[in-house]
């Protein structure tokens, strides 16, 4: 009997070895794949029959007697039909969960290669055409029009240019990226080699974060078997150090350059003056995987799914306090609260949602007062947020959303590369003006002489309200004066944490009083 068991990190971290093991023990043939993406029913394995592949999960070494006689409770069918997956529309991870990620002749026989097969019969502007027409954006959080951005690197003359994707994927609660590189390692190539062939570069870079070791094996082993068929493409892993700053595509320049990982004042953009100086794509994960898809099926068929500008499908990953977290990928316009409660489930807890953090630690909180918010680049700028790498985090009523917003400026603070000042004095600020704000409230109240922050006069006899005024006001100057998106967008948590949940921040009480 064949048996399909995911090798994906989190599908290991639940237990999918000793499954697989098991399963092996008992005389199957065991497929390893990537995973689903639905946490809550892994470890999943398929069984192999006539009618299709049935899955049960979630199941442990010992289930799989009751597995085979197809007595297990954990039962589900076929996955397709199951609801976190029955309304997905996947585009990106079509295979991602099927196939096997190192089989060639998988990824041939699921319509692997034919978007790269188009695109080589295509001249690069046409390529580039085609990108454009699918409306696809930028998938790393800036939302910026791939296909435009690959025009400027097909119009800037060099002697050579290069593909970078980053794979530094730093936001808490997103792993989008990492499932795609396990799941589905050639469907990225492949975009990759698209773009070389779009924009006249031959060697790529895929800069991984040394946290996803899984994905970086994947990766090598995929491009090892895939450099025949992306000829005279080459490409190749860079792995990260650690450094969440990283991931702004000019301190990632940086690093592959050998050098510290420091951000880069733009202009130049890497577009014109990248990598060494050379015309550089730099393109998240995301954006690259859903260009095969654009070549193979035609840009009207991305382009045909989507919401007002932002075009196509979009991976949401869903994470925190939820009983259905994961991945799902599903076309822009989708809301917020769809997301939290039909397809997440509501919390883990089953206590009631108080915030949803969207985009990453830098990303804004919404209250469940603005679930009806479409899924959609423009609405949540106008809304005061970001969709970033489209991860959401659901924080039930026990979360302290001033602890929150306190936070964000913490991890700014550790993780600012340093080079302005805004960000690298301002996050600490930051942290001093909460832990002020929050001690000052009634339900802190104390002598001044019990707070250590309380440093000088000045500061001890400024009102609550003059300090949450401030720390606005150190929100606007991080907004407008940092270099990167760090700096910029640490004061989102904490603006919308104030805009959204005073109340956390406490009353209008004086120390002096
Ligand atoms: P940005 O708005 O400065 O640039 C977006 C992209 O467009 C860049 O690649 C830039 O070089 C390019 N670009 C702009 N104008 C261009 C032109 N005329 N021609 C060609 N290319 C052009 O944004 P940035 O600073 O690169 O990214 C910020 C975003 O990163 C945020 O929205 C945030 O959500 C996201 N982010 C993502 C993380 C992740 O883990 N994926 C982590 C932290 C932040
Ligand atoms: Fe560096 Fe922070 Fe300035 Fe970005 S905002 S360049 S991380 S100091």
């Amino acid at each position: 009997t064949r048996v399909f068991v995911s090798k994906d990190m989190a599908s290991v971290a639940l237990g999918a070895d000793d499954v697989a093991e098991a399963f092996a023990r008992a005389g199957c043939e065991v497929v390893r794949t990537g995973s689903y993406g639905l946490f809550a029913i892994e470890p999943l394995a398929e069984v192999e029959t006539a009618e299709g592949r049935v899955a049960y999960g979630p199941i442990g070494p010992e289930d799989v007697a009751a597995v085979l006689d197809g007595s297990h409770p954990a039962r589900i069918g076929a996955i397709a039909d199951h609801p976190f997956f029955s309304n997905q529309q996947r585009f990106t991870f079509a295979r991602c969960g099927v196939t096997d990620p190192l089989s060639l002749a998988d990824y041939a026989a699921h319509g692997g290669w034919k978007g790269l097969e188009a695109a080589h019969a295509l001249p690069p502007q046409a390529v580039v055409d085609a990108v454009k027409a699918s409306g696809l954006r930028g998938r790393g959080g800036a939302g910026f029009p791939t296909g435009i951005k690959w025009q400027t690197v097909l119009d800037a003359a060099a002697d050579e240019k290069f593909i970078i994707c980053n794979a530094d994927e730093g936001d808490s609660g997103t792993f989008a990226d990492r499932m795609l590189m396990e799941g589905d390692p050639y469907c990225l190539i492949e975009g990759m080699a698209i773009a070389g062939h779009a924009v006249g570069a031959s060697h790529g870079y895929i800069y991984i974060r040394s946290e996803y070791p899984f994905a970086i094996e994947a990766m090598r082993a995929a491009i090892r078997r895939a450099a025949g068929r992306i000829a005279p493409f080459t490409l190749e892993v860079r792995v990260g150090a650690g450094s969440y700053v990283c991931g702004e595509e000019t301190a990632l320049l940086e690093s592959i350059e050998g050098l510290r990982g420091e951000v880069r004042a733009k202009p130049p953009l890497p577009a014109i003056e990248g990598l060494w100086g050379r015309p550089t794509v730099i393109n998240n994960v995301l954006s690259l995987a859903a260009v095969p898809f654009i070549l193979s099926e035609g840009a009207q068929a991305y382009a045909n799914v989507g919401f007002g500008h932002s075009r196509g499908t979009i991976p949401v990953q869903i994470a925190g306090n939820v009983k259905y977290g994961g991945l799902h990928e599903i076309g822009f316009g989708v809301t917020l609260g769809e997301l939290v409660h039909q397809i997440g489930g509501g919390t883990a807890s089953g206590r009631p949602v108080r915030a949803v953090q969207v985009g990453g630690p830098l990303g804004a909180y919404f209250p469940p007062a603005m679930f009806h918010l479409p899924f959609d680049y423009e609405a949540f700028a106008a809304a005061g947020g970001l969709i970033g790498h489209a991860g959401i985090t659901v924080f039930d009523d026990t979360a302290d959303m001033a602890r929150l917003a306190r936070f964000a400026m913490e991890f700014c603070a550790a993780e600012s590369c340093g080079k302005c000042t805004p960000c690298r004095i301002g996050s600490t600020r930051g942290v001093e003006l909460i832990d002020r704000i929050v001690s000052k409230a009634p339900r802190a109240a104390g002598a001044a002489e019990t707070l250590p922050q309380l440093r000088n006069a000045r500061t001890a006899a400024r009102t609550h309200e003059e300090e949450i005024e401030l720390l606005r006001d150190l929100c606007e100057t991080m907004k407008h004066g940092s270099l990167c998106a760090l700096g910029g967008f640490a004061p989102y948590p904490v603006l919308s944490a104030l805009d959204h949940f005073p109340e956390d921040f406490g009353g209008a009480e004086t120390l002096t009083e």
